[in-house]
């Protein structure tokens, strides 16, 4: 084998994040930004083996690979990474890493292309960063499209790719980039510590998650905008009493509901300073571009539904 590319795409929560740790269900999408993995033997790049030494979560990558197939992947072995994914902001550049490095090493030791198994594996990974993680994720990066997901018992994870897509009639999402501080395995953490100490409390909200999940799935699949922007203003108010959203980030959702819109993070949020990407939506989506200066955040649009996985190149 000469090269092998594998690319696969970034993701957004549109619902149900943090309760989908604790089996509720989460709606995400893919993008159209993705990551690709590109292995080679030119000599000329960065060596796997150093990119393992100074990388943690690369090294735990490959390690899940030679520990499932019982092999020691190859010392002069080159990779690059090209990333348009914003890392640390809730839009699943880990999971796309995983999956695409993964998928490139099946390919590059000839192993049959099959996505299931790449999913285990980068789920696998994904669990070195944070234990508890639903595996929504990988699952977003492997499959693309629009997934309804469900992690009902550690071996058993429901997903079934809605046969329908965020409809054109909708205004266009506006990504809004708060930044970030913390890192989802601490988000993850600190939702965990405040579950075990108000179980009443968080029981309720996550039932609440699970019902706005349920009206974002509906009013996606009626192409009814105003439910599904309802459904998003309270999931963002669930999210809040979750504590997972900034001060910042709270500001700048206010100003944007102010001004007719509606907006909620996207993933595991955070609460020191930014929380990561927000999706913003309102009719004319430049006000949102501006509000987004307005309070030093940068935005940019995507096109939803990207495909999964992909090999992008295969040179024998
Ligand atoms: C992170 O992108 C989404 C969370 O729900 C964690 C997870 O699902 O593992 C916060």
């Amino acid at each position: 084998m000469n090269a092998v590319s594998v690319s696969a795409p970034g993701k957004l929560h549109l619902a149900g994040e943090h309760a989908v740790v604790y089996g509720k269900p989460a709606i995400v999408v893919s993008t159209s930004l993705r990551l690709s993995i590109t292995l080679e033997k030119s000599g000329k790049g960065m060596l796997l083996a150093e990119c393992r030494k100074h990388d943690a979560y690369v090294d735990a990558i490959v390690r899940v690979f030679e520990k499932k197939y019982g092999l020691t992947v190859a010392k002069d072995i080159d990779i690059g990474i090209h990333s348009a994914i914003p890392s640390g902001s809730g839009m699943g550049s880990s999971a796309a890493l995983a999956v695409a490095c993964i998928g490139a090493l099946c390919v590059w030791h000839g192993f049959p292309w099959n996505v299931q198994t790449i999913n285990d594996m980068a789920y696998q990974a994904e669990k070195t960063k944070h234990n508890t993680s639903s595996g929504s994720d990988p699952a977003i990066a492997t499959h693309g499209g629009i997934l309804w997901y469900r992690k009902e018992l550690e071996f058993l994870k429901t997903l079934w790719l809605l046969p329908f897509k965020v409809p054109k009639t909708f205004a266009p999402f506006v990504l809004i980039n708060t930044g970030r501080a913390e890192s989802t395995g601490e988000l993850v953490s600190y939702v965990g510590e405040e579950k075990k100490r108000n179980e009443r409390t968080f029981a309720v909200l996550l039932h609440e998650i699970e019902e706005v999940t349920k009206r974002v799935a509906q009013s996606i699949h009626d192409e009814n905008e105003q439910d599904f922007r309802d459904a998003v203003k309270t999931n963002e108010a669930l999210l809040e009493r979750m504590g997972v959203v900034s001060t910042r980030a709270k500001d700048c959702i206010r100003d944007i509901e102010k001004a007719g819109g509606v907006a909620k993070i996207s993933g595991a949020g955070g609460r020191v300073e930014g929380s990561g990407v927000i999706i913003a939506i309102h009719d004319i989506p430049r006000r949102l571009v501006k509000i987004a200066k307005s309070h030093g955040f940068p935005s940019f649009q995507v096109i939803l539904g990207g495909e999964g996985v992909k090999m992008e190149q295969v040179r024998t």
